[in-house]
C-alpha cells in the first residue's frame, strides 16, 4: 500500500477530566490532547468545514481551530448515540451570557422539592445505584429541569445533572460498565453543590471561549446518505476529523446507561438497544445477527479485494467460536462493522472536496487471539473505495495490562493515526 507508517507515540487516550468541555461529561471515547492535535493538523484544513461523522461527545469541535478569529473553519459532527450528540451539540452553542446558566441555577434550587421515592417506581439499576435521599434529591432536580425544558439553559442543567450521578453513586459505576452490586463510599453526597459545580465549568468554558463556536451536530446514522443530506444541506466537506467505534465489544449505549434510565430515555435492556442503539455501527457481538452477517458479507461484495481479507478473517475467528462452549459471535461482527464503515466511507467520499483529507484515528483488536488490523483494514478498503492513502501512524500501545490475565490473548495493540485524501 502506497502510505507512509511512522510511529508516534503519544499520550494515553480517553476524555480529559480537565480539559475544556471534556470536563462537562465523561464520555468513555474521547481523543487524548496529543491525538486530537495531530488528527485535526493532519486534516490540514485552513478554512471550510471539517465533518466528524462519528462525533461523539464533541472533543473536535471544542478544539481550537474552530474557535479561532483567524480562521474560519466551520464544524459539523454526526453523531448515533441521541443524548451524546445533544450533550455535543450544545457545547457548540455560544449562548449570549453564560453566567445567566448560575442564575437558572439558583431559581431550579429554589424550586426543588424532594420527596421519598418508592424504589418500585425507577428502574432496578437506578434504585439500587444511590441512598434513598440521593435518589430523592435526584429526581427533584430531574423533575425541576423537566418543568423548564423551554428554557435555553434546561439542557446546560440537565448535563450537569447527568455528570452528577457517577458523583453521588453509592455503587461502582465507573467506566465503563455500572455495577449495581459493587458498593462503595460516594465520593459526594451533595448533588446540588456538584451541580453548581459543573454548571461553573460550563459557564467558565463558555467565557473562555473568546471567539464564539462555529459548528453544529446532527444526531443520526452516518452509513445513511439521508444524514448526510441533513448535516451538510448544501456543503462539501474541506476535511474530516474522526474516531468509529473500534471493533473491540465496547458498547457505548450500555455505557451510558445509568443516564438514560435516570433521564427516562428508556427503562429496559430493549428499550436501551431501540431509543438509543438504533443507529449505531455494529461494533458488539451483542448486535450481531446471522443473516444480518451475510448480508453485509454480500454487500462487501463492491470492494471485492476487501471483501477476501474479511472473509478469511471472519473464518478464523468462527473456528475459534466453535472452540467455545458459548462462543462470542465475532466472525458476524466482523462482516457487520466493515460493511458500516464502507457504508460511511462511500458517504464521506460523495461529500469530500477533491484533495480532501480524512484523519481518522482507530485501534486494532485481537478477539480470540485472531489480530484484526482495523486500521490498516479501513486504509485498505477507503483504497479500494477510491481513496488515496496517506499515512498510517502509530499513536499509542494499547493492552498492556491484559498480558497478567493468563485467559486473554497476549498480543500487543496499538492506536493509530489514518490519513487518506480525496484524489478526484
Ligand atoms: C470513538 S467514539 C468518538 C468519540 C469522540 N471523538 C468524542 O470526542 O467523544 C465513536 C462514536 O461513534 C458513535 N457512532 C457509532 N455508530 C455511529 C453511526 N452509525 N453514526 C454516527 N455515530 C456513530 C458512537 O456512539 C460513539 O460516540
Amino acid at each position: 500500500m502506497a502510505c507512509n507508517v511512522s510511529n508516534v507515540i503519544g499520550s494515553p487516550n480517553g476524555v480529559s477530566r480537565h480539559r475544556p468541555f471534556d470536563r462537562w461529561f465523561r464520555y468513555p471515547a474521547g481523543f487524548s490532547e496529543t491525538t486530537l492535535r495531530a488528527a485535526i493538523d493532519a486534516a490540514r484544513v485552513k478554512d471550510g468545514l471539517v465533518v466528524d461523522c462519528f462525533a461523539g461527545s464533541g472533543s473536535v469541535g471544542t478544539a481550537t481551530p474552530f474557535t479561532q478569529a483567524d480562521r474560519s473553519t466551520q464544524y459539523v459532527g454526526i453523531e448515533a448515540h441521541p443524548m451524546i450528540a445533544e450533550l455535543a451539540a450544545i457545547k457548540l452553542k455560544q449562548p449570549a451570557e453564560p453566567p445567566d446558566l448560575l442564575l437558572f441555577i439558583d431559581e431550579l434550587e429554589g424550586a426543588v422539592e424532594p420527596a421519598p421515592v418508592p424504589r418500585s417506581a425507577v428502574p432496578d439499576l437506578i434504585a439500587r445505584s444511590f441512598e434513598s435521599s440521593t435518589l430523592a434529591d435526584l429526581l427533584a432536580w430531574r423533575e425541576a429541569i423537566k418543568r423548564r425544558s423551554e428554557s435555553e439553559w434546561a439542557p446546560y442543567a440537565k448535563w450537569a445533572l447527568l455528570a452528577t450521578l457517577r458523583d453521588v453513586a453509592s455503587v461502582s459505576v465507573g467506566w465503563p460498565y455500572q455495577r449495581p452490586g459493587r458498593a462503595r463510599q460516594a465520593p459526594y453526597a451533595d448533588v446540588g453543590a456538584r451541580v453548581r459545580a459543573r454548571a461553573s465549568m460550563m459557564v467558565e468554558d463558555l467565557i473562555q471561549r473568546a471567539f464564539g463556536a462555529r459548528g453544529t451536530v446532527v444526531s443520526g446514522d452516518c452509513t445513511k446518505a439521508d444524514t448526510w443530506k441533513v448535516a451538510l444541506p448544501d456543503n462539501a466537506a474541506a476535511g474530516c476529523v474522526t474516531s468509529p467505534p473500534y471493533l473491540n465489544n465496547f458498547d457505548y449505549a450500555d455505557a451510558t446507561r445509568l443516564e438514560a434510565y435516570f433521564w427516562g430515555e428508556a427503562a429496559t435492556w430493549a428499550e436501551l438497544c431501540q431509543h438509543i442503539r438504533v443507529d449505531m455501527l455494529v461494533a458488539t457481538t451483542q448486535q450481531t445477527g446471522r443473516d444480518a452477517a451475510f448480508t453485509a458479507l454480500e454487500q462487501l461484495e463492491a470492494v471485492p479485494r476487501f471483501q477476501g481479507s474479511v472473509e478469511k478473517l471472519s473464518l478464523a475467528l468462527r473456528s475459534e467460536r466453535e472452540k467455545r462452549k458459548r462462543g462470542k459471535e465475532y466472525d458476524r461482527l466482523i462482516s457487520q462493522y466493515f460493511a458500516g464503515i464502507a457504508e460511511a466511507l462511500t458517504c464521506l467520499e460523495a461529500r469530500l472536496d477533491g484533495d480532501g483529507r480524512a484523519a481518522w484515528v482507530v485501534g486494532d483488536s485481537a478477539p480470540y487471539g485472531v489480530y484484526v488490523d482495523t486500521p490498516g483494514m479501513i486504509l485498505e478498503l477507503a483504497s479500494e473505495i477510491g481513496f488515496e492513502p496517506i499515512e498510517d501512524r502509530l499513536m499509542r500501545s494499547r493492552g498492556q495490562r491484559w498480558r497478567t490475565n493468563g485467559s486473554r490473548h497476549q498480543l500487543l495493540l496499538s492506536e493509530r493515526l489514518i490519513v487518506f485524501r480525496n484524489p478526484r
